[in-house]
C-alpha cells in the first residue's frame, strides 16, 4: 500500500484515534508498561507525519482519559513526565511541519509543568497553517457534556438564553472540541471494540474502525488501509443509498 492507492480527492477531513494497547505491547516483550508508552510516542510522530503528508486538516488523539487518573500513581506520573518530554522533543518538528497543537480536556487537572509546556507549545504553534493536532488530555465525553450542560444552564439562569433556543448547533458550539468538525473516521487500536468515553457527541455519524494492531506498532500502512476502506464505505446519514448515489 502506498499513498498513490488513496483517492486524494476524497480524503477524511478529521481522523480521531483511541491509541490503545501500549501496556500489552510492552508486556508481550517482557518490558514495563512505560516502554509501551514511549514506543507509543514514536507512533504518534509517524502518524502525525503521514496525516500531514496527506494534507488531512485535523487529527485528534486520545492520550489520557479522565478515568486514566485511576491508574497506579507511578504510571500516571511517568505518563505526565513523558508528555512534557514529548512536547519538548517534538516542538521543532511540529514547527517544521506547520502543525498547530491544540488540547481538549480538563487541562487544570494536569501537573503545573505539563500545563506550562502545553500552553507554551500551543502558543508557539498557533500561527502554523498545516495539520491541527488535538491532544485529548484528562478528557472524557461525559466530562465534556457535563461542562457544556453547566455552561448552557448558566446562560439560561442568567436570562441570556431561552430554553427553546437550545439547538444541536448551540450544544456543539459549547463543547470543548468547538470549532473542530466532527471526525469522519474514528480508529481504536489494541483490539477492544469500545469507545471508552471518547467524543460521545461528535461521533454520531463517524465511521468506526477497530483494529487489533497495538498502538506502538501502528504505522503509515495501517492508516492508509483504513482510509482506503473509508473511501469504499457509503455514508448515508439516514438517507437511502439511491438518494446518496443520485447527488
Ligand atoms: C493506551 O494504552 C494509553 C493510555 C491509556 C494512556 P494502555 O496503557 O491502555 O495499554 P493497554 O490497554 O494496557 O495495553
Ligand atoms: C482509552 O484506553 C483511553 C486512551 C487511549 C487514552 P483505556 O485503556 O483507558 O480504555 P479501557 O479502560 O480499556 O476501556
Ligand atoms: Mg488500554
Amino acid at each position: 500500500m502506498s499513498i498513490s492507492d488513496i483517492d486524494l480527492t476524497h480524503l477524511p477531513q478529521h481522523i480521531a484515534i483511541i491509541m490503545d494497547g501500549n501496556g500489552r505491547w510492552a508486556k508481550e516483550r517482557g518490558l514495563e508498561r512505560m516502554y509501551g508508552h514511549q514506543a507509543g510516542a514514536d507512533a504518534v510522530r509517524r502518524i502525525v507525519e503521514t496525516t500531514g503528508k496527506l494534507q488531512i486538516p485535523y487529527l485528534t488523539l486520545y492520550a489520557f482519559s479522565t478515568e486514566n487518573w485511576n491508574r497506579p500513581r507511578t504510571e500516571v506520573d511517568a505518563l505526565m513526565t513523558l508528555l512534557v518530554s514529548a512536547i519538548q522533543n517534538e516542538l521543532d518538528n511540529l514547527m517544521q511541519n506547520q502543525v498547530r497543537l491544540n488540547v481538549i480536556g480538563n487541562v487544570d487537572d494536569l501537573p503545573e509543568a505539563c500545563q506550562q509546556e502545553l500552553i507554551a507549545a500551543i502558543h508557539k504553534t498557533s500561527q502554523n497553517k498545516g495539520l491541527t493536532l488535538t491532544l485529548a488530555l484528562s478528557y472524557s465525553g461525559r466530562w465534556e457534556i457535563t461542562r457544556m450542560v453547566t455552561q448552557i444552564a448558566q446562560l439560561v439562569e442568567n436570562g441570556q438564553l431561552a430554553a427553546k433556543d437550545i439547538t444541536p448547533e448551540k450544544i456543539a458550539a459549547t463543547l470543548n472540541t468547538f470549532p473542530l468538525p466532527d471526525p469522519d473516521i474514528l480508529i481504536r487500536t489494541g483490539g477492544e471494540s469500545r469507545i471508552s468515553n471518547f467524543l460521545l457527541w461528535q461521533i454520531a455519524y463517524t465511521e468506526l474502525f477497530f483494529v487489533d494492531t497495538k498502538w506502538p506498532d501502528f504505522a503509515e500502512n495501517d492508516l492508509l488501509k483504513i482510509i482506503l476502506q473509508f473511501q469504499n464505505r457509503e455514508r448515508r446519514f439516514g438517507k437511502t443509498s439511491e438518494q446518496i448515489k443520485s447527488c
